[in-house]
């Protein structure tokens, strides 16, 4: 289940943004400030957009699992809707991030009326990739963003 982020989630976000496993594609792992800020960011998003990272808790235990949502991001000088997933890195390979971003998906296109969402991905980063991709999304292209290439998945409502 998909819950709105709160600042006191800041020590959950912490057992992620600690880890340089889970940070590996990532500039480096973030202090507590950091993840405050991130927090604002996410908050900052709900209120201007109506959307942002969600917190993805287990179905039962309700116990925090990861995150999961959408964020505005400028990709070649244009504004897209991007499919974004971090998890607790014991909980992965389960199917969370995809089952998370299958919901995401269908809130972007089905509640929020989007026509096209992406996710932007280090080349290296297999496991994300494969999630884009069982989430329906494909390889479009790639650019150079935050000083690296990165690959741009897409997909489209009308597929
Ligand atoms: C990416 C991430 C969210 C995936 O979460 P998850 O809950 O393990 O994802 P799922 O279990 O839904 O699916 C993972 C898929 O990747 C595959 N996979 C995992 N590691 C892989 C690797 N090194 N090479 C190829 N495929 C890999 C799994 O086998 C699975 O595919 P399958 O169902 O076909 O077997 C998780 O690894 C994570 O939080 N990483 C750190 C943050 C991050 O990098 N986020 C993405 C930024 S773009």
């Amino acid at each position: 289940m998909l819950r709105r982020m709160e600042m006191a989630d800041v020590d959950e976000l912490m057992d992620i943004f600690s880890d340089p496993v889970a940070m590996r594609y990532y500039p480096g792992t973030k202090s507590r400030q950091e993840a405050e800020e991130w927090v604002l960011r996410v908050l900052r998003s709900y209120r201007e957009h109506g959307f942002g990272l969600w917190v993805a808790v287990l179905e039962g235990s309700g116990e925090f699992a990861g995150q999961c949502g959408l964020t505005v991001q400028v990709v070649e000088g244009k504004d897209e809707v991007e499919i974004g997933y971090l998890f607790l890195r014991k909980f992965w390979g389960r199917g969370l991030a995809t089952e998370a971003a299958r919901a995401v998906r269908d809130h972007g296109f089905n509640t929020l009326g989007y026509e096209r969402l992406v996710s932007l991905i280090d080349p290296g980063n297999l496991a994300s990739r494969r999630v884009a991709e069982k989430v329906g999304l494909r390889l479009e292209k790639e650019v150079w963003k935050w000083g690296k290439e990165i690959c741009v998945y897409a997909i489209s409502k009308a597929r």
